[in-house]
């Protein structure tokens, strides 16, 4: 039996700790806010994976791999799209209901996938159905371990992590902010980060609060190899309210069309139109937006009438219902919003990272799944597949009486370091930014000002001039030192401001555009080799 300490309450959180107890571990299971907050719980769409006659994993692969434009780990995507269904099954066994019609689970249909092939729980509720079954599950848990406690698992809620411990280069334990403002150190054999994005780096997000990069700053600065930060996510339709809420794609998926304020369709040139793929729509959308004043565009759904509105997308309903607007009756205002990183702590395809004793599971971790623009509903899949993945790696390292992971991550292509990779010119010129934006000097830093910076540089449209301008202003912010007494806001901040000055370097690195990083100065996508490789970054040791 190992001790495990699992970093975060999504999906990837979850599954990772029920596993873990399954498995006769003892689990600390440690949330920054309540058990039931994460990204997961609102997630739309659904869970896609090849479970239906008329689909395959082969079909699943393809069009994961042609969604992540040249940088998928193809490895990684076959396990993802090869592992998907049971760990669906998983989870209606976990009491997850997804929704059924007259043919048995139903199932939507999103952009860039050839078939139906999502299932969703209570239409449009599918991550609050997955986290509230989960949530169930781990509080069973802990109430049976508490009968017999042979095996435990202990919950701390409104705690957050600071930092990574270290051994000689192993993970050893972590510390701990927590809610009493009191810091604590916990050992154990293993750590799991499933911490989740950093929607917050950005102004417009669909992302909860929650999501500041935690893990994947606090990995970063253990000394982790980190890749792919330059590829954010920008969901097309986010609601243009504050909040930026959520308007799935898979109501374009039902047939919704997007319209420009004169009321004509933009996207009917391009192919796929509506459902083009994430970055394609994203992009357009933004230019139609400069077009108009940065006026939203608009989403009209009225087509699909009030019944199938209601009863599919109960929550955009809601969401829709609360800021007075009636969608079944006018096109709703939409606008793009950062919604997932692909990047993340670079790990195996089985969640191991290259520090030995830390795994890396769900948006936090790049397992290279996603390439350069994950597939739509690929991302619950994910978390699902690599946390089950990740204990049962670390349960055999256990039971092997070497916990040590020997070879954690051989290879992600052949990168290297972004600070030393020293034939391209790309890579000398991200080594020069990346030492440039490493410095701080000026503490005229805020939250808000860095949300912008990140919104306005490293947005849907990017330039090498407006990443250029943003290294500066990065490079001129301090959150200062952080003492004891640091509160949950300081520590955030911190993490933000460090993970924004690497996804700037490394979006000033890539002189190229693919997937969901565009540059306008760049607008092409490359072709030779060496630009569909991820290139990570690891913690300088001066810094
Ligand atoms: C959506 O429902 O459009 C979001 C699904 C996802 O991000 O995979």
């Amino acid at each position: 039996m190992a001790s495990v300490i699992v970093i975060g309450s999504g999906l990837a959180g979850l599954t990772a700790a029920v596993r873990a107890t399954d498995a006769g571990h003892r689990v600390t299971l440690v949330t920054k806010a309540a058990l039931d907050e994460s990204n997961t719980k609102y997630a739309q769409g659904g869970i896609a994976a090849a479970l239906f006659p008329d689909d395959s994993v082969e079909a699943h692969v393809l069009d994961t791999l042609r969604a992540g434009a040249g940088l998928c780990d193809e490895d990684a995507v076959q396990v993802l799209c090869t592992e998907g269904p049971a760990r669906v099954r998983d989870l209606i066994r976990f009491g997850v209901d997804f929704d059924r019609d007259e043919s048995g689970i139903s199932r939507g249909l999103e952009a860039a996938h050839s078939r139906s092939r999502v299932l969703h729980s209570g239409g449009d509720a599918t991550g609050a159905a997955i986290q509230a079954a989960l949530v169930a599950t781990i509080r069973q848990r802990a109430a049976a371990n508490s009968l017999h406690s042979t095996t435990g698992i202990q919950i701390l809620e409104h705690t957050m992590l600071i930092e990574l411990s270290m051994s000689s280069g192993r993970v050893v334990g972590v510390r701990l902010l927590g809610p009493d403002a009191q810091v604590q150190s916990i050992r154990a054999d293993a750590v799991i980060l499933a911490t989740g994005g950093a929607g917050t780096l950005f102004r417009h997000t669909t992302n909860p609060s929650v999501a500041t990069g935690d893990g994947v700053a606090a990995a970063w600065r253990a000394g982790a190899s980190v890749a792919d930060l330059e590829f954010y996510q920008f969901h097309p339709t986010a609601l243009a309210v504050a909040g930026s809420p959520l308007v799935s794609e898979a109501v374009r998926g039902e047939g919704a069309v997007l319209r420009n304020r004169r009321g004509e369709r933009f996207m009917l040139d391009i192919p796929g139109e509506e459902l083009a793929a994430r970055d394609v729509v994203a992009r357009a959308i933004a230019r139609e937006m400069a077009e108009q004043d940065g006026e939203p565009v608009l989403l009209d759904a009225t087509g699909l009438g009030r019944d199938l509105l209601e009863s599919r997308f109960p929550t955009i309903t809601a969401a829709c219902r609360a800021v007075g607007l009636d969608w079944a009756l006018d096109p709703i205002p939409v606008a793009p919003a950062a919604h997932y990183w692909m990047g993340g702590v670079v790990t195996d395809a089985w969640g191991r990272t290259t520090l030995p004793g830390l795994f890396a599971v769900g948006e936090v971790a790049r397992t290279g799944a996603h390439g350069a623009n994950r597939l739509a509903s690929n991302s619950l899949l994910e978390a699902a597949v690599f946390a089950d993945r990740a204990v049962r790696a670390l349960s055999v390292s256990f039971e092997a009486a070497s916990f040590d992971v020997s070879s954690p991550v051989e290879h992600v292509g052949e990168v290297a370091p972004l600070t030393a990779r020293p034939v391209s010119g790309a890579t000398a010129r991200t080594a020069a930014a990346a030492e440039k934006i490493g410095a701080t000097s000026t503490p005229a830093f805020s939250r808000e000002a860095l949300q912008h910076v990140m919104w306005d540089s490293a947005g849907v449209h990017r330039s090498g001039a407006g990443l250029e301008r943003a290294a500066a202003t990065l490079t001129a912010w301090s959150t200062g030192d952080l003492t004891d007494r640091a509160d949950v806001r300081q520590l955030e901040n911190r993490n933000l401001l460090d993970l924004a000055r690497l996804a700037v370097a490394a979006a000033l690195a890539r002189t190229e555009s693919r997937g969901a990083h565009h540059r306008a100065d760049f607008p092409h996508t490359r072709t030779d080799l060496a630009w569909s490789r991820s290139w990570t970054a690891h913690r300088p040791s001066s810094m």
